[in-house]
């Protein structure tokens, strides 16, 4: 099986002028690179999931906008940054939730501003330096989660986990799967439960995929037996990623996830939310503000099954994200640290420290 952990998830080869990814559509049974050089084709990589979870979307809009940039033939800074601004709009529009996506974006467009006097080509320049700094950073940010997770387990821990927060959902290592990629770097073993993860299979088909291929002791459950594992007493930590923190620690992960934080608090196993501070939103204030994404029926009634799994005419009800309430969450593993309530004021020392807010 091909260890998924030797290759970077989003990339650019600036040569060919290209956005490249592991189409993640296709796994676990192909994995297949796509070079992308269209804005339509990188929008579209993000809206149908061939790149997906929230670093990963970040880093490839940044890429994606500077590819647009370079394509911009623009005589003065007014007519290239209205062009700029355009295009980063275009690729907002992909996904609603994930907030990486909008704070990339507004990464590059101040990169652009604050090099406005430079030559257009050195602009383009920037913008490149800009998008690759983005990726970079990911990679340093993640494994410092990791690191900072590996403080909460030990060797022979239970971890489950839900989705896909893995080195397919960032640029390497991933958040909720950092440290146990990390750990497993050092040598240690672990034995984590995956949800499924209806309707899209992050957990099946992604996580899965990566931790088996990284020699993890790996079992995979639907979302529904979640409750069961917890109760015969196999897991001693949960792990999940996180789309969009608020400012008071409600935090909007894959659908699924509230749901996990219930049973966690009824079964006494601790449940912690990993992301980098640019998941933090200090601008939404409570989850109820996050925009969930509604994603088509067909995803439910239809796509895996040989044939349709639902009768014509039944309603489908799809949000992509579901909000757990911060009083459900025992702390967030971010690059700097694990975070515990009070939430906002720690997130405002957080953003704060790293002039981020
Ligand atoms: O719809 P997806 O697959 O993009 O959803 C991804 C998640 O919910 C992840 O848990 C989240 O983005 C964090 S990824 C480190």
């Amino acid at each position: 099986m091909e260890n998924i952990m030797r290759f970077d998830t989003v990339n650019l080869d600036d040569g060919e002028g290209a956005l490249v990814i592991i189409d993640q559509t296709k796994l676990p049974n192909e994995v297949e690179l796509l070079h992308l050089s269209k804005q339509e084709d990188i929008h579209n990589a993000i809206y149908r999931l061939q790149v997906r979870g929230a670093p990963a979307i970040g880093v490839a809009a940044a890429i994606g906008l500077y590819l647009a940039a370079k394509e911009i033939d623009a005589e003065c800074w007014e007519d290239f940054y209205r062009r700029l601004k355009q295009a980063a709009y275009y690729l907002a529009s992909a996904r609603p939730t994930a907030v990486n996506l909008f704070w990339a974006l507004d990464r590059m467009e101040k990169a652009a501003c604050k090099n406005r006097a430079l030559a257009i080509p050195d602009i383009k320049n920037a913008l490149r330096d800009e998008a690759l700094r983005i990726r970079d950073e990911d990679i340093r940010v993640c494994r410092a989660i990791g690191e900072h997770g590996l403080t909460l387990l030990k060797d022979g821990d239970g971890v489950l986990t839900h989705c896909n927060a893995g080195q397919l959902a960032a640029t390497r290592y991933g958040t909720a799967l950092a440290p146990i990629h990390l750990g497993r770097e050092r040598g240690m073993n672990f034995r984590v439960f995956t949800d499924e993860t209806r309707p899209l299979l992050q957990g099946a088909r992604l996580s899965a995929f990566e931790l088996v291929a990284d020699g993890v002791d790996t079992t995979l459950i639907c979302d529904n037996m979640a409750s069961q594992v917890l109760k015969n007493g196999w897991v001693d930590i949960i792990f999940v990623g996180c789309d969009r923190v608020a400012a008071n620690g409600d935090a909007a992960n894959k659908i699924g996830t509230s749901g996990l934080a219930i049973l966690a608090k009824h079964y006494g196993v601790p449940f912690y939310v990993c992301a980098p501070s640019s998941t933090v939103d200090m601008a939404t204030e409570r989850g109820s503000d996050i925009v969930i994404e509604q994603r088509p029926a067909e995803e439910v009634t239809e796509l895996w099954y040989e044939r349709r799994m639902a009768p014509e005419g039944v309603k489908v009800y799809n949000p992509a994200f579901d909000v757990t309430d911060n009083a459900l969450i025992t702390g967030f593993v971010t690059e700097a640290g694990i975070l515990r309530a009070p939430f906002t004021e720690n997130f405002r020392r957080l953003k704060g420290a790293e002039g981020k807010e």
